[in-house]
């Protein structure tokens, strides 16, 4: 991959108009939706009419759906540095860890670690697992190590002999903590082979919630060994909404059963007779998709290497979170999650109790800056206001949100 040097890049004005979501608004939602580039509308439009060209049902339909999807996946295994038959589509990454989640073949007894910054769809998930399976859960408090304290070591306290997972977020979605990913593979991987863990009998498989991390970090999983890694690309990547996957490392792969089952799963014969199961990711993925998306995702995914490598990406998030942080925390009145820098694209920060009253309250200032056309919002554990920053941010646009959280507080 050839990446631009900053001679090459694109004045940062015109690379911005490709983002129509960008023109009227100062954008701060990236960890809830991203911004779509028009290319990648234009490719979903396109295909859609392709295949009302080509089909909408044909033999050269059905080349042109498996062309698609072979592509695609590529490029999203390229991104996280795994190999393509690894990855399954989904739609969304809660779709994603439901699948690694309920493809277990939990026993009554058995335990789940899960943190305390999981996403709601995720817990609710979870909860009904253990109502289900008569499992054991345990949540294991991160919130807490935002600014000090070591998380590796504070999740080995929370593993239990019969820890079969463990579920955590690569980011936190509320307070932008990114986690040692490696040391905690390490740690529940080889928590069976340390004399002073002694009762550990297996493994421990990691589930990753990767909703925050997929389009900010440069990844490559492979190295770091992780089980499941559950993304979706209408985030950071600023894909389509309705498309995402799951990345299931290959050893894994025979471990897990699927729960929903549908042709696309299937290999077939020439007589086109079921034959078993696809040998790879793809067992896990269902039925018909909306599969112009998948093209649109793509064309998302390519329009980021103009600007630059996921390296050069990922420094430029954290020199304008650190941007943002570095003005917030001169704001009297404003109390930012973090003592230091972030470690990701979201900054997440409270207004002082003493400043808000009956009628100014959290939930009226967002509603308030939306009126302004600066678009952030609230998250409730804790309870914070969260702006997330993208590579392509201006710094003019940070100002405005300063100076609008500024002249709320004062
Ligand atoms: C950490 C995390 N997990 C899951 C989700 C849900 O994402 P999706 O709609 O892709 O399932 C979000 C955000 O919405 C999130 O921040």
């Amino acid at each position: 991959m050839m990446t631009m040097n900053d001679e090459q890049k694109p004045k940062l004005e015109v690379y911005r108009s490709q983002f129509p979501g960008l023109k009227n608004k100062a954008y701060f939602n990236y960890g809830g939706q991203g911004v779509m580039p028009q290319q990648a509308l234009n490719a979903i439009a396109t295909s859609h009419a392709d295949l009302q060209e080509i089909g909408p049902y044909s033999e050269s339909r059905n080349h042109w759906v498996a062309g698609e999807c072979y592509r695609t996946r590529k490029a999203i295994a390229a991104e996280l540095g795994v190999a393509p038959e690894t990855i399954a589509f989904t739609e969304n990454t809660t779709g994603g860890c439901n699948i690694a989640l309920w493809g277990l073949d939990w026993q009554p007894g058995d335990h789940l670690l899960m943190t305390d910054s999981e996403h709601p769809g995720v817990i609710a998930a979870v909860a009904e697992i253990q109502r289900r399976f008569k499992i054991e859960v345990s949540i294991c408090p991160l919130i807490p190590t935002l600014n000090q304290g070591d998380v590796v070591e504070l999740i080995l306290q929370y593993l239990q002999p019969n820890t079969r997972l463990l579920v955590i977020s690569h980011i936190l979605w509320n307070t932008g903590q990114l986690v040692p990913l490696d040391r905690i593979m390490q740690l529940c991987h080889n928590v069976n082979q340390q004399p002073e863990h002694r009762g550990f009998k297996n493994k421990i498989k990691v589930l990753v919630d990767a909703a925050q991390s997929v389009g900010v970090l440069p990844l490559n999983l492979a190295d770091i060994g992780v089980d499941f890694y559950s993304f979706t690309g209408h985030k950071w990547w600023g894909g389509p909404g309705g498309v995402g996957g799951l990345y299931i490392h290959p050893d894994t792969q025979n471990y897990l059963h699927p729960t929903f089952i549908g042709w696309r799963g299937l290999l077939f014969d020439p007589a086109e007779n079921p034959v078993g199961w696809k040998p790879d990711a793809r067992k896990f993925e269902l039925a018909t998709s909306a599969y112009p998306l998948y093209t649109g995702l793509r064309e998302a995914i390519a329009i980021h290497h103009q600007w630059g490598n996921a390296q050069e990406r990922y420094q430029q998030i954290l020199k304008l979170s650190g941007y943002l942080w570095q003005k917030l925390t001169e704001i009297p009145g404003i109390i930012c999650l973090r003592h230091t820098a972030p470690e990701s694209g979201l900054v997440s920060f409270q207004i002082e109790s003493s400043r808000l009253t009956s009628k100014i309250t959290e939930e009226s200032i967002s509603k308030s800056l939306e009126r302004q056309k600066i678009i952030i919002r609230t998250i409730p554990q804790p309870h914070c206001f969260r702006a997330c920053v993208h590579y392509f941010t201006l710094e003019s646009e940070i100002e405005q949100l300063v100076a609008g959280v500024e002249a709320i507080v004062s």
